[in-house]
């Protein structure tokens, strides 16, 4: 049986807490440290989230009487505590490239839910089901640090979570040539509830913030191929996307239109969506979903509301797939953005590197 320590960097924020609860009862993680701004620093878990908890499940009890250390002055302490963290701040991108470093540099290795470190060539930007491999470049990423057990491994954005995986099985069966993606994200994903964003009620906020550019970028790096130690992105498909804001509290759903080289049959896909597998299920990691793509039938499927819980909130819900007149194929998928899209992403992705002896 597995056996770590574990800290959580952000840990009063909306995916801290996220990860707060995912961990409470891990076979493999067990919670040791608290970490936050100075603000929060010196004061007991409990105390500081009373009436800021927004997770459904009550705060674990086991960190209640856990007292936050400041994430920046406090990792002497941390490196004592913990054997790796999870890390997601609110704070200016350097500031996080800089705390995310120290960390590393201190041989205490970070899963982060950030984007400071996304584009650096030798940190993984790991999906375990679709790129695994990309673990490889931790090895340069270890000398250029300096390291000897300490590394950056990254989570991609949220908003690419439910079509990358769609389109992954497809992409060099078929030669995936173009993409276009309108994704229509929930308000958790700006650490929102519908109590402190009164004005997303009855409306849709058609901007959000760098996200296109994420969303356009980031599956690059994710198909890209590892070529000494480093990460070079794919040069295709052709992506673009619009990326709005809409009245769900959880759930990212995206509507995708896409061409290839050898236009697949829809029985096709939908047979390829069925029986697709990767490292995750192979390995029988304790967070990953049996089935990580699922298909609906039904014409009004997948919804939110209906379809983000599905297989904990880590499998990618699809549905209304047919030929379409511009593209080759359409579809609509959905995937649950905090736990997929962050906290339980973070999470699969260290049980992966654990189950690789990247934690050891
Ligand atoms: N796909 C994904 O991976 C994904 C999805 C959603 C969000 N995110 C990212 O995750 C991060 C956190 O998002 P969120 O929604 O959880 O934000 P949030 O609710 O605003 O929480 C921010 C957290 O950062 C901490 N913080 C702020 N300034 C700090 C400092 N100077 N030093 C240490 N900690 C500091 C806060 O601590 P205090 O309470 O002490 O201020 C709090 O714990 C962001 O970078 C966001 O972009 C990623």
């Amino acid at each position: 049986m597995k056996n770590y320590r574990v800290g959580i960097i952000g840990a009063t924020g909306m995916v801290g807490q996220r990860f707060a609860t995912l961990l409470e009862n891990h076979p493999w993680f067990h919670v040791t440290a608290l970490a936050a701004s100075e603000r929060s620093a010196g004061k007991k878990y409990g105390e500081l989230m009373a009436g800021r908890w927004l997770m459904k499940t009550p705060l674990p009890a086991a960190m209640a009487d856990m007292v936050l250390l400041d994430a920046s002055k406090d990792i002497e302490k941390m490196k004592e505590l913990v054997d790796f963290v999870f890390c997601a701040v609110n704070m200016p991108k350097n500031e996080i490239k800089a705390l995310e470093e120290a960390y590393a540099k201190a041989e205490i290795p970070v899963v982060s839910n950030n984007s400071a470190n996304r584009g650096a060539d030798d940190v993984p930007m790991i999906v375990p089901e679709l790129n695994a491999g990309h673990i490889a470049v931790i090895e340069a990423q270890r000398k250029r640090l300096g390291t000897r057990r300490g590394f950056i491994a990254v989570k991609s954005n949220c908003s690419l979570q439910s079509y990358v995986p769609a389109l992954h099985p497809l992409k060099d069966r078929f030669g995936l040539k173009k993409v276009l993606a309108c994704t229509y994200q929930a308000i958790s994903g700006a650490g929102k509830t519908f109590e402190t964003f009164p004005d997303i009620v009855d409306n849709v906020i058609p901007y959000i913030g760098g996200e296109e550019e994420k969303s356009e970028l980031e599956p690059l790096k994710i198909w890209g191929h590892v070529e000494n130690g480093h990460i070079v992105n794919a040069e295709s498909p052709a992506i673009t996307t619009q990326c709005l804001r809409v009245p769900v509290s959880d759930g990212h759903t995206a509507a995708v239109f896409a061409s290839f080289e050898k236009k697949p049959e829809i029985e096709e896909i939908k047979k390829i969506w069925a029986e697709f597998k990767g490292p995750a299920q192979e390995l029988a990691l304790p967070s990953a979903p049996k089935q990580f793509l699922h298909y609906f039938e039904e014409a009004d499927r997948p919804q939110p509301k209906l379809d983000r819980d599905l297989e904990g909130g880590m499998a990618v819900s699809i549905g209304r797939l047919r030929p379409d007149s511009q593209y080759d194929i359409k579809f609509v998928c959905l995937s649950h953005n905090t736990l997929r899209g962050a906290a339980g992403g973070a999470v699969l992705m260290a049980e992966l590197l654990a189950a690789k002896g990247y934690m050891d």
